[in-house]
């Protein structure tokens, strides 16, 4: 799976790069031996209503546990990302938004973004919300999204965005979790020239809320204009109320460590978890790793095809580019509508610069040949990204060589909803390319690779990979649950933080990162719980027991393999083997959706009744030869059941 090719450094951009390896080597050091110093000074990219004195204050120790940046700092993140440019770029886009039809698209100078945060904060004040509150936001990708981001932000507001692939279930479970008393949504979506019910979608998560979650006020968008219900004295149509109030709203001033955002995650057990990210360290973060990874230079165009959605939205459609002065661009619809050629035209239309996407993107469309992309033009690009999962070397290549002419370098970069940012990628001026791997850590970003029993590993070897230190974009709890937090992440190996990653580093200090070693996987480069797709599939009527892991799947990365015990009486059919399909589709949203489902007479089990895994994931990925000890098992005969049956993946 490596490649031992290395794509060296170009002197061009070791010339015109903000850092190049000297500078990194330097700020390596710097920020490992002098982090106060070193983080302080970069704070100031930040304009601060209060600078910080107090920048790391930071114990992973479970006495003393706290992570802390910039503490005594006062910002705001709607003034850093839109006021403080208006000044010199009042006039210039902002945000680019290129609509699912690809004859519509427009956009808001920042002149214009700051008059509709400063309008929508003014509603949002209008309908009771304050400083703290939270408010969920289930929108398409349109330019109200990142304004509604912006007018919490502003407000000092804490903003929960649901994915709209998301259903009803689980959008009412993630307002209950961090008590939304507002949401904003819009009429519809479009997506691939069909339509997102979100509105409908809304109406149908807020029936099942408990009463005590009661949601006081819906704002709606109008989006595609459909005909919508409205429910008096709860909905709000935003256009007239937007009307109603004045174009100027002052930012209120937050310290740095009030929370921005929660953005709710997969995680190993249980239902998915509020990541909570904060107003300084976050920011800073997605700003300064924005600028040093794309190598960004003001007033380009910069495009990351992730859905706000996704914490790769947040960061690097919203509040790194919009912090940086960039002219974002964000994307309603999908790479295949209405070809295959979507990508590369809206790159040559808009002119864009910088281009970050996801490897399950690129080998889906890499399938159809170089053709559709050879019949654009490109020219306007200057740097590649990826991000999402390992992309394999010959995804990597097909980027390079056809999307980039072979002239562009790329950047795999690995990170996570709890990082914030970026924190292993090449920087284009410094670090030499191997496709496949995501190379070497930023500054401040101290790596280790441990052992099972947190034994550290030295030298070109694999294991889990943990980061001893702290950098300010890191989350700072688990919503409503700090001990959670705790005990996912460094509990496992007292003193570090653990990415849930297993990792191999080569004889070059690469870092190769080879996928989760929890019990999450990685589907089209977004995390699935299998213990929530589990829970989803138990809730059928016909189902006893199921158990799901994860396989390689040529397009996704990973599919979703389900097993499934059925009720006794139950017929095992293939019409059933749909419907159970359409019930998760139902229950979580169209990405849990099991890609196999193999009818499993019993489970392999140990004597204390715990379902082994590892022989569920052998089977799956169709390695029976080697499924190991399965003499612990309470029934060893199921094993056999199940290998004899398997089911290949469609
Ligand atoms: C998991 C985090 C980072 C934003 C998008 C996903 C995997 C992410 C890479 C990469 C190899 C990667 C890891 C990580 N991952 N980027 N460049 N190379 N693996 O955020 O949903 O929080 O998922 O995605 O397994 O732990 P997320």
């Amino acid at each position: 799976m490596s490649d031992p090719t290395l794509y060296p450094v170009s002197d061009a951009w070791a010339a015109r790069a903000h850092m190049d390896r000297n500078a990194y080597e330097a700020a390596r050091i710097a920020a490992r031996e002098t982090p106060d110093h070193f983080w302080g000074d970069l704070s100031a990219r930040l304009d601060w209503m209060t600078p910080p004195t107090t920048i790391k204050n930071v114990s992973y120790d479970k006495a003393d546990f706290r992570i802390r940046w910039f503490e005594d700092g006062v910002l705001n993140v709607a003034w850093n990302c839109i006021d403080r440019h208006l000044a010199t770029r009042g006039d210039q886009c902002a945000i680019i938004w290129e609509g699912d039809d690809p004859s519509v698209s427009g956009g808001l100078t920042y002149a214009e973004l700051h008059r509709d945060v400063c309008r929508m904060a003014n509603v949002l004040k209008d309908m009771g919300v304050v400083k703290g509150d939270r408010v969920t936001l289930y929108l398409p990708m349109i330019p109200a999204a990142a304004v509604a981001m912006l007018a919490c932000a502003r407000i000092g507001a804490v903003h929960s965005v649901v994915f709209g692939g998301f259903s009803p279930d689980s959008l009412c479970g993630r307002i209950e979790d961090c008590g939304s008393k507002v949401v904003i949504t819009a009429d519809e979506g479009l997506r691939g020239g069909k339509r997102v019910p979100l509105k409908a979608n809304v109406d149908a998560a807020l029936e099942k809320l408990a009463p005590e979650y009661r949601v006081q006020k819906v704002l709606v968008i109008a989006h595609t204009g459909a005909d919508i219900p409205m429910i008096a004295d709860r909905d709000i149509a935003y256009a007239a109320a937007s009307e109603a109030v004045g174009d100027d709203c002052p930012c209120e001033p937050m310290n740095a460590e009030d929370p921005l955002f929660i953005l709710y995650t997969s995680g190993s057990t249980g239902k998915p978890k509020g990541v909570l990210h904060t107003t300084g360290g976050y920011l800073f973060w997605a700003s300064y790793t924005h600028e040093l990874v794309f190598d960004y230079r003001p007033g380009e165009v910069f495009w990351c095809t992730a859905d706000v959605g996704w914490v790769t939205g947040h960061s690097y459609c919203v509040y790194g580019p919009l912090a940086n002065g960039a002219t974002t661009l964000m994307f309603e619809g999908v790479p295949n509508y209405p070809d295959n050629r979507r990508f590369w035209q809206v790159i040559d239309k808009h002119k864009v610069e910088v281009f970050y996407t996801a490897p399950t993107a690129l080998r889906a469309l890499m399938r159809d040949g170089d053709e559709p992309v050879k019949a654009t033009s490109r020219a306007s690009l200057r740097l590649l990204g990826s991000v999402g999962e390992p992309i394999n070397p010959e995804a990597w290549r097909w980027y390079h060589e056809v999307v980039g002419d072979g002239r562009l370098p790329i950047v795999d970069t690995w990170w996570q909803t709890e990082t914030g940012g970026i924190l292993v990628s090449p920087l284009p001026g410094a670090t030499d390319l191997k496709p496949g791997s995501a190379t070497k850590p930023l500054p401040g970003v101290e790596l280790e690779l441990v052992d099972a029993e947190g034994v550290v590993l030295e030298g070109a070897v694999s294991g889990n990979l943990v980061i001893t230190d702290s950098w300010p974009g890191q989350m700072r709890t688990v919503w409503g649950d700090h001990q959670r937090f705790f005990e996912t992440y460094f509990a496992a190996y007292p003193g570090k933080y653990f990415t849930g990653d297993g990792c191999r580093r080569d004889e070059d200090g690469y870092y190769w990162i080879t996928g989760r070693v929890d019990d999450v996987i990685n589907v089209s480069g977004h995390r699935m719980g299998t213990a929530e797709v589990e829970s989803a599939l138990v809730l059928h009527d016909d189902v006893a027991e199921a158990a799901v892991v994860g396989f390689p799947h040529d397009i996704k990365g990973q599919g979703i393999y389900a097993y499934v015990t059925l009720n006794a009486g139950v017929e095992a059919t293939d019409d059933l083997k749909k419907a159970l399909v359409t019930h998760v589709r139902k229950e979580i949203g169209p990405i849990a959706a099991p890609d196999a489902i193999q009818w499993a007479p019993g489970l392999p089990k140990t004597r204390s009744g715990k379902i082994m895994r590892r022989i569920l994931r052998k089977i799956a990925e169709n390695d029976v030869g080697s499924l190991g000890d399965t003499s612990t098992l309470a029934d060893p005969s199921v094993v056999d059941d199940l290998v004899r049956n398997r089911t290949g993946a469609p």
